[in-house]
């Protein structure tokens, strides 16, 4: 049985390739016809050089011009040498048409289209070739809009990679087009095609305590998380906290999802606040005054945010006066009804 090997490049492409566990993960991108970074193919010259963001592997045999130990021991890799012990996901330093690749472009069928919220809409496709579609927790795809000349908005999965079915949380933004066609025209039966996947947001090992933090349809992203960590086969070594902030009453979904997960994922809490004055939840005003330096656990934590620009800004300038770092912060900015480029992930 081979091993899921995600290639993850600079311009934010991920393809998915099968690895055995004796073949190198050279080779097997070879065999996708996927053409990674390669010289000597030896472990002599570190021309293949990546970086290994998950998993476990045996880095093979070279020589410390092509990888220090120091190197190795921070997470770099060869991937001319190296063969997996476990599923991977490696970042490949070039651009995904440097290898001669790019996304992947998949097919599906629209199953059902809830209309959570007059604000909120979800959507949910049946993929053609869903073995196919490899992706990881947090990652988005670009949909085309249909009965549009090749519009395209960027979403992401709020379901898990295993499972079938694959459904986004969309905004509803007057007059964009996707909310025109969700509000409008969409229903059962309708083609989609999408590009994907994409972006360095997604869940890595929990080796800490996480924090999740969502602004609106943000919380798409970290349902995907989630329910990744509830179908792992054994809870997760750490506590996770979910804080979802939202503008308005109206924006306010999948609270019983959540609630749902705290009851079946050991170590999962969550809350939410809503910004405006006039609602009717608990916590009025917005994630930052949800969390301190205890829920940071003092820098012992990987915090992942998805949320609109104002929103990691404000996160990041709480944090900072905080003077608490954490050890990872992971973030995807997304601006509503904007072109799919405008969606940008990033990491530190
Ligand atoms: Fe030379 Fe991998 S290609 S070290």
């Amino acid at each position: 049985m081979g091993y899921q090997v995600a290639l993850g490049f600079e311009d934010g492409t991920t393809r998915f390739i099968t690895c055995e566990p004796a073949e190198t993960v050279a080779d097997a991108s070879y065999k996708a016809r996927i053409n990674i970074p390669l010289d000597c193919r030896d472990g002599a010259c570190g021309t293949c050089k990546s970086y290994c963001e998950s998993g476990s592997y045996d880095g093979g045999d070279y020589i410390d011009e092509a990888l220090t130990d120091d190197e190795a021991a921070r997470g770099y890799c060869l991937p001319c040498q190296m063969t997996p012990h476990s599923d991977l996901v490696l970042r490949i330093p070039t651009t995904s048409a440097a290898c001669k690749t790019g996304p992947a472009t998949h097919t599906a069928t629209v199953t059902a289209v809830d209309r959570h919220s007059p604000t909120t809409v979800g959507i949910t496709l049946a993929v053609d070739d869903r073995a196919a579609l490899g992706f990881l927790p947090g990652q988005y795809v670009n949909v085309g809009v249909p009965g549009t000349d090749g519009e395209s908005r960027a979403y992401s999965f709020s379901t898990g990679p295993g499972q079938e079915r694959v459904s986004f949380l969309v905004r509803v933004v007057e007059g964009g087009a996707m909310s025109t066609y969700l509000t409008e025209r969409a229903q059962a039966g309708d083609r989609v095609t999408f590009t994907g996947p994409m972006g360095g947001f997604f869940l890595r090992e929990l080796a800490r305590p996480a924090l999740l933090l969502a602004g609106g349809t943000g919380l798409a992203p970290l349902l995907s998380m989630l329910e990744t960590l509830a179908t792992a086969g054994s809870p997760p070594a750490h506590p996770v906290h979910l804080l979802y902030g939202v503008t308005t009453d109206q924006d306010l979904v999948h609270l019983e999802t959540l609630a749902d997960y705290a009851a079946v994922l050991p170590g999962f809490t969550f809350a939410h606040c809503v910004a405006d004055g006039a609602s009717n939840a608990a916590n009025k005003g917005y994630v930052t005054a949800l969390f301190g330096a205890d829920e940071l656990h003092d820098g012992d934590c990987d915090v992942y945010l998805c949320g609109p620009p104002a929103m990691v800004e404000a996160v990041r300038a709480h944090i900072d006066a905080l003077g608490v770092e954490p050890a990872h912060f992971h973030y995807e900015k997304f601006t509503p009804a904007v072109a799919a480029a405008d969606l940008v992930g990033a990491g530190r």
